[in-house]
């Protein structure tokens, strides 16, 4: 289905809905820049639709050319690599995020002073079919608008404290399960989903922590719940990336992961963040 020109008011562009949400921008003219649309739309269209891919455009070949482009965005979130995060499988992955396994859901800037508003992903080389790979998003609110009375009581009684450690951050958060939107106060879940399932062989997982629950059957309800509910096709999109592939996302309401992908694919995705402004100052960080 092809729906509505009008956010950007531009017939060269194809605008059609994603399942279970998100929204795609297509160049009807393969290879048209990106910097031809305007930022504001755009951003209005992930702040709605939460996710939004931005497919047949002129690829950025430089890291630079996509840090200069999500500064069209805002403040770029800096990092003691710079704004680009290259995400690239390593021979001896330190840390599962350079890994090819599962990455668990989690949201950005957990561990870091500013959360930022939004990530904007380019896929410089896909996995390719059959590979795995795709990033994986929930939505929280439609999973909290979904979720029955008792189980959103159990999951607002709980509290996460998280501990990470690796090359760039040595940080522990603490958030409720159930929170608010920072900016209109919608309720989102705020969750780094434990790690390691039997077998599965994982560097570097974080530590978790649930308190507020009465017992570990409730923290065992909880965990299972939320499994289910983020992971239901109702809520979660699963982005198979295509090379040139851009994608924005709301870090505020979605919760993200990836699936595992064949070891050795030529998966290769890089990341900025961009931050509110002001930024968003992390409600949640402990030295
Ligand atoms: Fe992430």
């Amino acid at each position: 289905m092809t729906v509505d020109h009008a956010p950007l008011g531009d017939r060269r562009l194809s605008i059609t809905p994603l399942e279970p949400f998100g929204i795609a921008v297509h160049a009807v003219d393969p290879g048209r820049a990106l910097t031809d649309l305007p930022v504001e739309p755009l951003r209005a269209l992930v702040r709605e639709h939460r996710l939004l891919l931005l497919r047949d455009f002129a690829g950025f070949a430089e890291p630079a050319e996509l840090s200069a482009y999500g500064e069209r965005w805002g403040q770029l979130s800096v990092w003691p690599f710079g704004t680009v995060l290259e995400l690239v499988q390593q021979p001896d992955p330190a840390d599962h995020i350079f890994d090819h396994s599962h990455m668990p859901m989690h949201w950005d800037g957990m561990y870091r002073d500013h959360i930022p508003e939004f990530q904007i992903f380019q896929c410089v080389h896909a996995p390719g079919e059959g590979n795995g790979g795709e990033t994986t998003f929930a939505d929280t609110t439609a999973v909290l608008t979904d979720t029955d009375e008792a189980t959103r009581a159990l999951w607002s009684r709980a509290t996460g404290t998280y501990h990470r450690k690796m090359e760039y951050y040595d940080g522990t958060c603490v958030s409720p399960v159930v929170t608010a939107h920072p900016v209109h106060g919608t309720p989102v879940i705020r969750y780094n989903e434990p790690t390691v399932e039997a077998g599965e062989t994982f560097v570097n997982h974080p530590d978790l922590e649930f308190s507020g629950l009465a017992d570990d059957s409730e923290v065992a309800e909880l965990h299972a719940g939320l499994r289910a509910a983020l992971y239901d096709p109702s809520h979660l999109y699963a982005h198979a990336w295509r090379t040139g592939d851009v994608v924005v996302t709301d870090n505020y309401t979605l919760l993200h992961g990836r699936n595992a992908f064949t070891s050795g694919a030529p998966r290769h995705l890089r990341r900025v963040q961009v931050l509110a402004d002001p930024p968003l100052a992390n409600p949640g960080l402990i030295r």
